[in-house]
């Protein structure tokens, strides 16, 4: 594996990260192909092989269903380094499937001794607020990152970021935390701005929907779409771990060494 600074939080990230949407919610999500949520034994599986080929970032979020409670579950059966991110302000209902919105401090604090409490940790490595697409409006009229500086101040979170869905409210949360969370991939490469101001300011970045949710696989397109897809991510210096969503161990390990090729090739 290699590793990357995650901008000034002195946490060294892998290159790949895992994505854990599909370890706890199967209702409104996008993948294009259907997909059962693994059981105990396998999802035991799939983070010993991630922890294995040197994989130690998670991402998770609230939003994500029954994930964080999960990992909590698991995670103390394995026994790599993980560091975990996850987020606050998206609440999933499982009983329609439709997510609501909740900036509010007390809410943001309530939400995290949840996550703590879930995983089953005294400290989270990294939190981001899960961004409804109003960043700025998140970040200005919420002070949403400053509520998660507080926390971060009392020693509940190692770093604070969120995960923006606009150029300018990616740009504007680096200038006020520790890691942004920005969408990059073949079919979209809108927030290029975010990552270089990021690695200008020594934020770090970490790429969400590197194969656009599964929908760069599909076609017959002859090359590697995995491949083209990391090239086209490492080649911005400033990006410190592709968050890939995956329940098959060997997509994951497939994906690791490719992602390893690509941050290598852009280093040379
Ligand atoms: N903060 C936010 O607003 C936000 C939004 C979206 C996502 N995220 C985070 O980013 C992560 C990644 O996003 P994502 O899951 O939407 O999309 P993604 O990582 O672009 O794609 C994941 C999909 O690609 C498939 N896949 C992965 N590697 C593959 C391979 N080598 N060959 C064939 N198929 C492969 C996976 O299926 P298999 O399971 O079969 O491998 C999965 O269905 C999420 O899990 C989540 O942690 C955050």
């Amino acid at each position: 594996m290699e590793f990357a600074k995650l901008g000034n939080t002195g946490l060294d990230v892998s290159v790949l990260g895992l994505g854990t949407v599909k370890f706890g919610r199967d209702l409104g999500v996008k993948y294009p192909t259907p997909f059962a949520i693994p059981d105990d034994r396998q999802l035991l599986n799939i983070l010993n092989c991630a922890a294995d080929i040197g994989i130690n970032l998670l991402d998770t979020a609230p939003a994500y269903g029954a994930s964080e409670q999960r990992l909590g579950q698991l995670l103390k059966k394995t026994s790599a380094p993980w560091l975990v991110a996850t987020k606050v302000g998206e609440i999933f209902d499982p009983s329609t499937g439709l997510s609501s919105y909740n900036y509010n401090p007390e809410f943001i604090r309530a939400s995290v001794e949840n996550s703590l409490k879930l995983l089953g940790l005294e400290q989270l490595d990294i939190v981001l607020l899960h961004s409804n697409g109003e960043d700025e409006d998140i970040i200005q009229n919420y002070g949403g990152l400053e509520f998660l500086a507080e926390l971060k101040k009392e020693g509940l979170i190692r770093a604070t970021g969120m995960s923006t869905k606009t150029v300018a409210g990616g740009i504007l949360a680096a200038s006020q935390s520790d890691v942004v969370m920005v969408t990059h991939n073949l079919d979209y490469r809108d927030e290029v701005a975010v990552i270089d101001y990021a690695e200008e300011k020594g934020v770090g970045v970490f790429i969400k929907k590197a194969l656009s949710s599964g929908n760069a696989l599909l076609g017959d397109n002859q090359a590697d779409p995995v491949q083209q897809s990391f090239d086209c991510i490492y080649q911005h210096r400033g990006v410190s771990s592709i968050i890939l969503g995956s329940i098959n161990p060997a997509h994951i390990a497939d994906n690791a060494k490719k992602a390893i090729a690509s941050y290598r090739n852009s280093r040379l």
